[in-house]
């Protein structure tokens, strides 16, 4: 019951969409769908978000030199956004020709683009906290981001 009710409060909290992209040791690019971003401080300027454990980027965000990107998605971007969210379809997700896979995985095209370093991870019950630091943040001025809410993008 409290379970319950609780995912509805949580289907209420209409939250920006992000994919979270980074790369492995072997350069190979990982990217997930996340509405869990954070900002947490301006000084130093850094962001939040929680991964769950089972994810496959997870693993490689747990260390110190792990560099990742929160791509802050625009609604024409919503394709995308489903892509990295189901894992059937991992195989796909780097097809899109927006991608720039050079260092950093990041999204051309998106609302910001914000390079971080991994500064500490924090482990909860089925998910890790991770805490980046901004070394880089682009924005495209029209504001246009991509919610989630009860189910949906809007
Ligand atoms: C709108 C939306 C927001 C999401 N937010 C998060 C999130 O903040 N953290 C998380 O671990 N999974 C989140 N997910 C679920 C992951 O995107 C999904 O489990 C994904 O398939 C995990 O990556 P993988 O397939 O590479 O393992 C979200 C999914 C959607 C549709």
């Amino acid at each position: 019951m409290l379970q319950q009710e609780f995912l509805k409060s949580m289907r209420y909290l209409a939250a920006s969409v992000s994919i979270i992209s980074a790369k492995d040791s072997n350069d190979k690019p990982y990217a997930m769908t996340a509405s869990s971003v954070t900002s947490l401080t301006l000084e130093p300027p850094s962001i939040l978000v929680c991964v769950n454990h089972d994810a496959s980027i997870h693993d490689h965000l747990l260390n110190d030199e792990a560099k990742f990107c929160v791509n802050l998605l625009k609604k024409n971007q919503q394709d995308i956004a489903t892509l990295c969210s189901i894992k059937e379809k991992e195989d796909q997700r780097f097809e899109d020709k927006n991608w720039n896979l050079n260092s950093v995985p990041f999204l051309q095209g998106s609302q910001s683009n914000l390079f971080c370093n991994v500064k500490k991870y924090l482990d909860y019950e089925t998910h890790t906290i991770i805490i980046g630091e901004v070394y880089q943040s682009h924005n495209d001025d029209g504001f246009d981001t991509l919610m989630y809410a009860n189910g949906k993008y809007l």
